[in-house]
C-alpha cells in the first residue's frame, strides 16, 4: 500500500499528461508504456528485492549486501539525493494543487481560455501565492516525515486513493461520452514518430522512472519494511498496474476537455489547472463540489508521494548519523523548502530570465536531470547490482518462490536487456542520435 501511495502521485495526473501533450502524444505514450513493461517492473522488482534483504536505509542495505568493494556499493544508496531535488518542485505543485482547493471553492473558470489566464497569472506574477502555499505543503511533509511513514499517512491514504479512483472513474466516463474523446484516444495512441525526437524519447523513459517511484531507494526503504514471506512479485505488479492505469486514464479524460472545449494538448505544466477547472465550470454547481474533492484527493495523492521522495534521506541520517526523526525530517524539509523558492522565482516574470539556460529554466532543468538523468542511472545500479553483485543463489532462493518460470527472463533482463536499454538512453543524452 505504501509503495502504491508513493507511485501513485502529481507523476501520473500532473506530469504525465502534461509531458505526453508538450512531446507530441502517441509515440511518447508508447516509448512510455514500453519502458514500463520492459524496465520498470524487472526494476522494480530488484529495487523492492535490495530493500527486502538489506533492511536498512539505502546507504546501509547496499553497503551490507555487496560481498565486496561495500565502500563503492554503499553509493548507490545516495541516489537519496534524486528525491530531495525532486521534492523541490514537487512542493512547489502541490503547492498550486492547495491553492486550486481553495479557489475552486468558490468559484470556476468559465472556459479553458479564462482558466489559462488564471494558471499563467499565479505562475508568472503571483509569488505570494506560490510562497505561502509551497510553505504549507513544507510544514505538513515536514510532519508527517517526524511522525514516521506507519502512522497516520498510511491510514489517509487508504481511504483517499479510493477515493481519488472513483472520482476519476466518474469524470472519465463522463468524458468517454463527449466529442471530444474520439480526439484524445488518436492523440494518445496513434503512434506520430516524426515527434519522437531524441529528447522526447529520454523524457519518456525518465518518466517510467519518475511514475513508479524507481531509482532512488523510496521503493527499497518501504521494501526494508516488509515482512518475510511477503509476495514481492504480486506487490509490485499491482503497484505499476495501479500506476499505469490511473495515468491513462488521466491523460485521456484531461485531452479529451481540452478537446471539447476548444482548446489543444499542449498547455505545459498548467495543463491539469486548465483542463479540469473548465470542464467542471460546464457541470454547474455539482462542478464546484467535484472539482473540491479531486483537488483534496490530489493533493494527499501528492503528500503521500512527496513523503516517499524525502524519506530515504531522513532515514539515512538516522541510521548513518544517530540523528532523531526530528532534526533529520526538519533539516531535509528545510533543503527542499529554500531551493523550491528559487523553483518559484524561476516561473516568475523579472526573475525567471536570470534562471533560464537554454530554454529550460531550473524548475525544467531539476525536472530534466533527476528523471531523465539521475533516475534512470539509480535503476541501472539496482539492476546490475541484483544481476551481477548480489550472489545468484541468494537471489534465485529469495524471488524463485514467486516468480517461477519467470524468474530465468527477469533475471535475464536485469543482466542483459536493462544495461543495454541504459546504455542506448546514456547514449541519447550525450546526443549520438
Ligand atoms: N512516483 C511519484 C509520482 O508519480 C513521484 C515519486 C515519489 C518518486 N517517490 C519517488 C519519483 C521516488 C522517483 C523516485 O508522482
Amino acid at each position: 500500500m505504501a509503495a502504491a501511495g508513493s507511485a501513485v502521485g502529481l507523476g501520473n495526473i500532473w506530469k504525465f499528461p502534461y509531458i505526453t501533450g508538450e512531446y507530441g502524444g502517441g509515440a511518447f505514450v508508447l516509448v512510455y508504456l514500453i519502458t514500463v513493461a520492459l524496465v520498470g517492473f524487472s526494476v522494480m522488482l530488484a529495487e523492492m528485492l535490495i530493500g527486502y534483504l538489506g533492511r536498512k536505509d539505502g546507504v546501509t542495505s547496499f553497503e551490507t549486501l555487496a560481498p565486496t568493494r561495500k565502500g563503492l556499493w554503499k553509493f548507490g544508496g545516495f541516489q537519496g539525493m534524486a528525491g530531495l531535488l525532486i521534492m523541490t518542485f514537487y512542493s512547489v505543485v502541490i503547492g498550486w494543487i492547495l491553492n486550486y482547493i481553495v479557489t475552486a471553492s468558490i468559484s470556476l473558470p468559465s472556459s479553458v481560455h479564462e482558466a489559462e489566464v488564471t494558471f499563467t497569472t499565479m505562475l508568472h506574477s503571483d509569488f505570494f501565492t506560490q510562497f505561502f502555499y509551497h510553505t504549507i505543503a513544507f510544514v505538513i511533509v515536514t510532519y508527517v516525515l517526524h511522525k514516521g511513514i506507519k502512522s497516520g499517512i498510511e491510514k489517509v491514504n487508504l481511504i483517499l486513493m479510493p477515493a481519488l479512483i472513483i472520482i476519476l472513474s466518474v469524470m472519465f466516463v463522463y468524458a468517454t461520452t463527449l466529442d471530444g474523446f474520439s480526439k484524445a484516444l488518436t492523440f494518445m495512441f496513434a503512434p506520430d514518430w516524426s515527434k519522437l525526437n531524441s529528447e522526447a524519447f529520454v523524457t519518456a523513459v525518465g518518466h517510467a522512472f519518475f511514475t513508479l517511484s524507481l531509482g532512488m531507494g523510496a521503493i527499497m526503504t518501504y521494501a526494508a519494511s516488509m515482512e518475510k514471506g511477503t509476495n514481492i512479485v504480486k506487490s509490485a505488479f499491482w503497484v505499476v498496474f495501479l500506476d499505469t492505469a490511473i495515468a491513462i486514464v488521466a491523460g485521456l479524460m484531461l485531452f479529451t476537455f481540452l478537446y471539447q472545449y476548444g482548446s489543444g494538448p499542449d498547455k505545459g505544466p498548467g495543463l491539469v489547472f486548465i483542463s479540469l477547472p473548465a470542464a467542471f465550470y460546464e457541470m454547474g454547481v455539482l462542478g464546484n463540489i467535484f472539482a473540491v474533492f479531486f483537488f483534496i484527493a490530489l493533493a494527499f495523492a501528492g503528500l503521500t508521494s512527496a513523503v516517499s521522495l524525502v524519506e530515504p534521506m531522513v532515514q539515512y541520517f538516522i541510521d548513518r548519523f544517530g540523528w532523531s526523526r526530528l532534526k533529520a525530517s526538519i533539516s531535509m524539509g528545510g533543503f527542499f523548502w529554500l531551493v523550491g523558492i528559487v523553483v518559484i522565482l524561476s516561473g516568475l516574470d523579472g526573475t525567471k530570465e536570470y534562471l533560464t539556460w537554454g530554454g529550460k529554466n531550473f524548475f525544467d532543468w531539476i525536472d530534466y536531470i533527476t528523471a531523465a538523468i539521475m533516475l534512470p542511472f539509480g535503476g541501472l545500479i539496482m539492476a546490475v547490482f541484483v544481476g551481477y553483485i548480489l550472489p545468484k543463489t541468494e537471489v534465485q532462493a529469495t524471488m524463485q518462490p514467486f516468480l517461477g518460470w519467470a524468474f530465468a527472463p527477469w533475471y535475464f533482463s536485469l543482466r542483459y536487456i536493462i544495461p543495454v536499454a541504459m546504455f542506448v538512453v546514456m547514449l541519447n543524452l550525450m546526443g549520438v542520435f
